[in-house]
């Protein structure tokens, strides 16, 4: 079994991480844990097969902090993948050295070495996750952040009974990185995932399900807390309790105005913390999970499920299913997405930035590329503002912070090369694509408003895109082309939510506003692995400020070589 150590005032505390089901942390306290990523064998749905693991877990251990501690993970690679890990959501403030993307703020850690990821956790509390950010590594590797809010600050919510994390996954027979081989091989998508999990367990609608099906005990009257992560690698997901609603409280570690609903919708990449209230009669009852999916593209739309059971009723009560939304109810997802506001409270400011110093247009594109060897001799791609992301051959924080030239270039575009009707008919001529590594420069703490607009070449879909670094507030969304002498006048500018991950409808744009007041090379990409293996990728880079504490650090002594 791992260590994780809790060193308070200097006298070391040994825990171990594992049984400590009930933190109950001091204050800016530094905790360490030690991620063994290793090759495990595991068997779901009645095939074992070698997976990559930390500490041969899966899925992952649990990382638990409260708000102002210091954490050191040192993460050992015995796997014989390079590795990286990502902690996702974690704003890493002048600290990208501890981000995690591979080739974009660390080269990877070769296998048989190790790499501390030393972070503080700052002005953020609630829900986050961590994963492999190398490959399709994060199907096996990936596991929860907890940050409690600091010591006597209570949540802005009832206190539940218990908390339990939910972290939603997808599941291939075969090997996920032969899978994805084999499909860039044939320049076509890969084969999609056999099952969906709940806590990396399919549950009872799958063969050999005995053993791995996740269910969780509650009692009657009693309230929980479920922190639910989405950590899928392709697919946007329903997710409801049969017979229990749910009430909303959190999205990726910021707390919202609390409301209940049937079902919740979650990106791969973002998280929700709900409220629920065993209020029903003593039974048993299915969560489940399904995608969510408003285009004609194939996909794994098996349910996933687990169990709500109340105490004392015996295992043999078969449980009712709840019933999820039809799995391309794109009118639902958007009403759901109007309901998510920030708290916004005195504690709990949503400071969204009311004036722009940069605006960003990006379009967000699939393509076609010439591949000879491919079958249909061309390669599927994707692109923003047609520009297929090449990934470099060392990290690019290095290259910015040691001034390595011909690394990347500065030159991203503010918005597309040629404007068009984004969202019309699709375009199924002149698919190609620019490729290279281009970032966009971004003077520090200007005020950044990015319109994200899904386009119709090949076939609109809707993008799940995350900021690293930063949380930004998404101040408007809508269907069709954005309009940028209507739509800022309808932006929500009060108490938007705020968030590290946001849909961009299928067919439609999203408006995300923040202030780049964190210096260094933060990763910008669609969640869908799928995409951001295409090129649905590029960085920012945030110059740094005039002050002493407002310049990238330096790197860490034990920086992975590349
Ligand atoms: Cu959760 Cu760059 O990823």
């Amino acid at each position: 079994m791992a260590k994780s150590g809790v060193f308070v005032c200097g006298l070391a505390t040994i825990l171990y991480g594992f049984l400590w089901f009930n933190p109950v942390p001091a204050e800016g306290a530094i905790r360490q844990y030690q991620f063994d990523v290793h090759v495990k064998n595991v068997s779901r749905l009645c095939h074992a097969k070698p997976i990559v693991t930390v500490n041969g877990r899966f899925p992952g251990p649990t990382i638990y902090v409260r708000e102002g501690d210091r954490v050191h993970i040192n993460v050992s690679n015995h796997a014989q993948y390079n590795m990286s890990i990502h902690w996702h959501g974690l704003k890493q403030y002048r600290n990208g050295w501890a981000d995690g993307p591979a080739y974009i703020t660390q080269c990877p850690i070769q296998t048989g070495s190790s790499y501390v990821y030393a972070f503080n956790v700052t002005g953020q509390r609630g829900t986050l996750w961590w994963h492999a950010h190398i490959l399709w590594l994060r199907a096996t590797v990936y596991g929860a952040i907890v940050i409690m809010p600091k010591q006597g600050t209570p949540f802005p919510f009832p206190q539940p009974e218990r908390e339990e994390i939910i972290l939603l996954g997808e599941w291939w027979h075969a090997d996920v990185e032969e899978v994805v081989k084999q499909g860039n091989n044939l320049g076509l998508p890969p084969n999609m995932s056999d099952a969906h999990t709940i806590n990396g367990k399919p549950g009872p609608l799958f063969p050999c399900s005995e053993k791995h099906t996740f269910s969780m005990e509650v009692e009657q009257g009693k309230t929980y807390l479920l922190r639910i992560i989405n950590s899928a690698l392709n697919d946007e997901l329903f997710f409801a309790i049969a017979g229990h609603n749910i009430t909303v409280v959190e999205i990726d570690a910021i707390y919202t105005k609390p409301f209940t609903t049937q079902a919740l919708i979650i990106a791969p990449g973002q998280t929700t913390n709900v409220l629920v209230r065993a209020n029903q009669l003593p039974g048993r009852y299915f969560m489940a999970v399904r995608p969510f999916i408003d285009v004609p593209i194939p996909i794994d739309n098996r349910t996933a499920t687990a169990i709500l059971q109340y105490k004392g009723i015996p295992n043999t009560v078969i449980p009712t299913l709840p019933q999820l939304p039809a799995p391309n109810d794109s009118a639902l997802v958007l009403s759901y997405n109007k309901k998510l506001r920030s708290l916004n409270s005195p504690k709990y400011p949503a400071n969204v930035p009311l004036k722009v110093d940069r605006n960003l247009f990006y379009t967000v594109g699939l393509g076609m590329n010439s591949c000879p060897m491919c079958v249909n001799g061309t390669r599927l791609t994707a692109s923003l503002n047609n520009i297929s992301f090449v990934m470099p051959q060392i990290g690019l924080l290095q290259a910015h912070y040691f001034k390595t030239k011909e690394v990347f270039r500065t030159d991203f575009p503010d918005r597309p090369p040629t404007p068009f009707n984004y969202t019309g008919a699709p375009l199924t001529a002149n698919l190609g694509t620019a490729k290279g590594t281009r970032l966009s420069k971004i003077a520090f703490n200007s005020t950044v408003e990015l319109v994200l607009q899904d386009t119709n070449l090949l076939t609109v879909e809707s993008h799940p895109f995350h900021l690293h670094g930063y949380n930004f507030f998404v101040v408007g969304t809508g269907i069709g082309n954005f309009n940028p002498a209507k739509d800022p006048a309808k932006y929500n500018l009060v108490d938007p939510p705020e968030r590290n991950t946001v849909g961009v409808p299928t067919g439609g744009w999203t408006a995300i506003r923040f202030t780049a007041n964190n210096p260094g090379v933060w990763f910008l990409h669609c969640h869908l692995e799928l995409h951001t293996g295409w090129g649905l990728k590029t960085a920012f880079v945030v110059e740094d400020g005039p002050g002493s504490d407002q310049t990238v650090l330096p790197p860490p002594k034990d920086l992975p070589p590349c």
